[in-house]
């Protein structure tokens, strides 16, 4: 499976693309099936379906969990680096994880959960969380994470979405120095979740919260009470394995639903490959479990490989700026995998924060999320990586389960702020607006994926007509990705940013739509407009135009109310940096807003506007480009 130089990368390209069912089917049988798979791969890109190893039954946690008890019981699986950097870090061996991922599976299961429900987690970054998750596969029953940021509003809306009915979550969270509650918001939540029957509460922060009777239950006492043996349920590799929601260009947020046995393989796969893990090495992934990149590889990509995963509960600023490096240092971290966001801020605060910090144990540095600029990559490359760590750019989405585009670790060489190569069976594809491929070096277009892998989408949940429209309408027969992107002349890949109305705020995914959405729910708010711009440490930011009914009154204090309104619809990740109140909008005669114009005004150019002609009334641009100044 371990790919060990460019020439075993280039062979095993060449395979995936000309066997790729073989290809697979031989990476698929490294794993530990209950029922072999006898067909590889059945699909259609024109009348959507995708099924890999379609007859094959087995669960994933028998492989990221049970198979690893043979070799390394004792090995640390979690490493939980808490809030406060004074407390004790916890360890998990794959022995004790096992039995408690055990316990809570036969929890669920005496709460009456089977396979194929759905159960809504909302936690901080505590081992419970990966916990949770894994038990929920283990008894077969489909996860549905939602980031501890969102509002409850949020929650509402995805467990109505998928029908969840039951929810873990706990008291309150702690991040820095803030104390966040957590049932509280849930309970905000299930006012208007009639589907949900059990709440299930982990203490963490020992806040007083209201527990209902009948409803709401401890996850301690519960544990407790429950058996340490479960037995896997035998999973088609079909079935769901869970739903991830993500933003869209309209307002809703889709149920992102990955499977169980193609995502298994190919997360297992990347992991090992892009990161080039060795036995023994520990491997610190920043992100949030409640975001795919935490899915796949602080969870599932990692234990599947039985490796050390570093679960961090806190913010890279508290208590200082140096909390990574020094979280670096006390687990002897060898694979640091975050954001350019956080990259950015971090060397925003300066390299003070470096010194005397023992990094010497990095092998090797990632970056996911969204482009990494020139500066922030030699940043990385020089204070982080002392000239000595391959960085792993790493693109792909949330709907492609796992990497897709990256370098393979001191294999691949690099180019600063280049996704380098398509890993193994992903076959990118160019296209111009009118879907013609656009074939050659030195070439820009859209980027589309033409061939499926194990762990593409397989539907979004409730609506598989949406996915097809979203996916696979836009260019027949090709699955598209809402990037842009160049081909330079080397052949070498560099995602170029969004190409619809999705903004990446830090890395997260919003949409336009559904921030214009919250801000109009604001009373006063006629009609809003919202655009991404250029941010220094965000990358992008959130710029809105706002029309009010009543102008003139208190701009400053009707800002901050917006503000809060959004932070009540969508959550505080969803805040506008700025917001100018307008008395038009940019319009054609047909009533379309020309964001184009909005883009160009945030950004601060508005000498560049482009032909203006066909709005309704050109003269709306000058009085935004005023209240711009
Ligand atoms: C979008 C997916 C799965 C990663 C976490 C975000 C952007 C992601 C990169 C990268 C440039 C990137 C794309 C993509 N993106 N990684 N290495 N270089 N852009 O997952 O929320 O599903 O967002 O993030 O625009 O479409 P997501």
């Amino acid at each position: 499976m371990r790919i060990k130089n460019l020439q075993e990368y280039h062979e095993a390209y060449s395979l995936s693309v000309e066997k790729p069912e073989q290809f697979w089917a031989d990476i698929a049988n490294e794993f530990e099936w209950i029922k072999p798979f006898t067909k590889v791969l059945d699909w259609s890109f024109d009348d959507y379906s995708v099924k890999w190893f379609e007859d094959g039954q087995m669960n994933i946690t028998a492989n990221a969990l049970d198979r690893h008890l043979k070799t390394i019981p004792d090995q640390a699986a979690i490493v939980y680096e808490p809030n406060e950097p004074g407390d004790e870090a916890i360890t998990l061996t794959y022995r004790q994880l096992h039995a408690r991922v055990c316990k809570f599976s036969n929890v669920l299961k005496a709460q009456g959960v089977n396979k194929g429900d759905r159960v809504c987690i909302y936690m901080p970054m505590i081992p419970e969380l990966a916990i949770a998750v894994l038990a929920c596969a283990r008894i077969g029953a489909i996860h549905s994470v939602v980031f501890g940021g969102f509002s409850a509003q949020s929650i509402s809306d995805r467990i109505n979405d998928s029908q969840c009915k039951l929810v873990i979550t706990t008291d309150g969270a702690v991040r820095g120095n803030k104390t966040i509650p957590m049932k509280e918001t849930v309970d905000d939540a299930l006012v208007s979740c009639p589907c949900v029957e059990t709440v299930i509460v982990k203490t963490r922060t020992k806040t007083p919260i209201p527990m209902l009777k009948g409803r709401d239950l401890w996850w301690e006492e519960e544990e407790i009470q429950a058996s340490d043996v479960c037995v896997p349920e035998a999973m088609n590799a079909e079935d769901p394995l869970f739903i991830l929601y993500t933003s869209g260009s309209t307002g809703k947020p889709k149920g992102v639903v990955h499977t169980c046995g193609g995502y298994m393989v190919y997360t297992a796969y990347t992991f090992a490959n892009v990161f080039q893990y060795n036995p023994g090495d520990v491997f610190f992934c920043t992100a949030d479990i409640g975001w795919i990149t935490g899915h796949s590889y602080l969870v599932y990509g990692p234990l599947l490989n039985g490796a050390i995963s570093v679960l961090f509960e806190g913010i890279p600023t508290y208590p200082d700026a140096g909390r990574f490096w020094d979280i670096i240092k006390r687990h002897q971290v060898n694979i640091f995998y975050t954001a350019p966001t956080a990259i950015r801020s971090l060397m925003g605060f300066g390299d003070e924060f470096l010194v005397g910090k023992d990094l010497s144990s990095l092998r090797v540095l990632g970056s996911v999320g969204e482009p990494i600029n020139v500066e922030a990559w030699q940043w990385y490359d020089e204070k982080i990586g002392k000239g000595n760590c391959p960085i792993v750019d790493t693109w792909w989405q949330t709907e492609t389960g796992g990497l897709m585009i990256s370098p393979i670790a001191g294999i691949t060489p690099l180019k600063p702020a280049f996704a380098t190569l398509p890993l193994p069976g992903v076959q990118p594809i160019l296209v111009d607006e009118n879907g013609k491929e656009i074939e050659g070096n030195g070439v820009n277009g859209n980027l589309c994926i033409k061939y499926p892998w194990p762990s593409i989408i397989r539907t979004t949940y409730g609506d598989h007509e949406r996915c097809k429209t979203t996916y696979f309408s836009t260019y027949p027969g090709l699955y598209f990705t809402g990037d842009g992107c160049m081909r330079d002349e080397d052949g070498y890949y560099r995602i170029t940013g969004r190409v619809d109305d999705v903004m990446n705020i830090s890395g997260h995914r919003i949409g336009t739509a559904e921030v214009e959405n919250a801000i109009n729910m604001h009373t006063g708010v006629i009609e809003s407009a919202v655009v991404g711009f250029p941010h220094d440490v965000k990358g992008q930011g959130i710029y809105a135009y706002v029309i009010c009914e009543h102008p003139t009154i208190n701009d400053e204090l009707t800002r901050k109310d917006i503000l809060a309104t959004v932070a009540r619809v969508i959550g505080p990740i969803a805040k506008p940096d700025k917001i100018q109140f307008v008395t038009g909008l940019p319009k054609t005669r047909s009533g379309k807003i020309m964001r184009r114009i909005l883009r160009k005004v945030a950004e601060g150019e508005f000498g560049s506007l482009g032909d203006t002609s066909t709005l309704l009334d050109p003269s709306v641009v000058d009085s935004i480009i005023k209240g711009a100044l």
